[in-house]
């Protein structure tokens, strides 16, 4: 089954940039699909389209089979949830319970179901303690984690993160890492926007690259990151090990630390 679907899309941003410039991508349900890239090479352009906050300029973009044309954005809202690449943008109530308990209220959830989703949101998000504060007291790293716990609430089919570790200490980060892996295994679609190449390659089995408004490469991560001209021109790094193991001469690919051992052990005389 489709979880959306992007047909030669084309977007210019009001008064500038062809932000994408005839992307086509397919993601089936229960994908996690990593989407990386050089600053302004359009990810959050194009991940906007996913929710109605941005229409095509030409081509269509589907989620769940249907058209985004003509679909509301609170209709969207309960099919695909996003997580902005600034919360700033996302957050507006006067307390962290009250923000995260505004989706599930809106989708129609009683009051008792909407706190009992926003108690496991921020409990994922590692936030339990802080449901009373004002989002504005918390640091950058945390109104991220409230902005998160606004979406995983929601509970949609489609979950897409924008940037969701950066900024993000290693608690953080392996809090964020938590939620995707839990999202992956309740058959979520899980699509994320990242920098940072140690998390893609651990928690996504799709890497889709881009640059200048295209898609130049989507692929397993051990594949995608053997493509040293495309990576050089999205200017993405793969992993250290993979470089590492590159540098070495091996034949294997290794994108993290277990596959790393593995392949070390493999080599190593018995
Ligand atoms: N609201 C806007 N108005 C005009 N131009 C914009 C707007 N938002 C983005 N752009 C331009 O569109 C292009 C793609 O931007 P986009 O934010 O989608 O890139 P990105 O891949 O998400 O980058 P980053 O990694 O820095 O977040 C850039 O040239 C950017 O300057
Ligand atoms: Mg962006």
């Amino acid at each position: 089954m489709t979880a959306v679907r992007f047909e030669n899309v084309r977007f210019r941003h009001p008064g500038g940039v062809e932000a994408l410039r005839g992307v086509s991508l397919t993601v089936a349900a229960g994908e996690r699909v990593a989407i990386i890239g050089q600053n302004g090479a359009g990810k959050t352009t194009l991940v906007r389209h996913l929710n109605g906050i941005l229409q095509p300029s030409s081509g269509r973009v589907l989620v769940g089979e249907r058209p985004t044309a003509g679909r509301s954005i609170s209709e969207l809202a309960a099919s695909v949830g996003y997580l902005f690449q600034n919360p700033d943008e996302q957050l507006f109530a006067s307390s962290v319970r009250i923000d995260v308990e505004f989706g599930p209220r809106n989708l129609g959830c009683t009051p008792a179901e909407a706190t009992a989703r926003a108690d496991e949101a921020l409990a994922a998000v590692g936030l339990s303690a802080q449901a009373q504060s004002h989002p504005l007291h918390l640091s950058l790293s945390e109104r991220k984690r409230v902005a998160l716990a606004g979406v995983l609430a929601m509970r949609t089919a489609v979950v897409v993160l924008d940037e969701p570790t950066t900024g993000q200490d290693a608690r953080g980060a392996d809090l964020v890492a938590a939620v995707v892996e839990t999202l992956a295994a309740s058959g979520r679609t899980v699509i994320a926007i990242t920098h940072d190449m140690d998390f893609a390659a651990e928690h996504f089995d799709r890497l889709i690259v881009m640059a200048a408004g295209e898609v130049t490469a989507d692929g397993r991560p051990a594949d995608v990151f053997g493509e040293a001209q495309v990576l050089e021109r999205a200017a993405v790094e793969p992993p250290q090990l993979f470089r590492l193991a590159q540098r070495l001469g091996w034949p294997q690919r290794p994108t993290g630390v277990q596959q790393f051992v593995d392949a070390f052990a493999a080599r190593a005389p018995r």
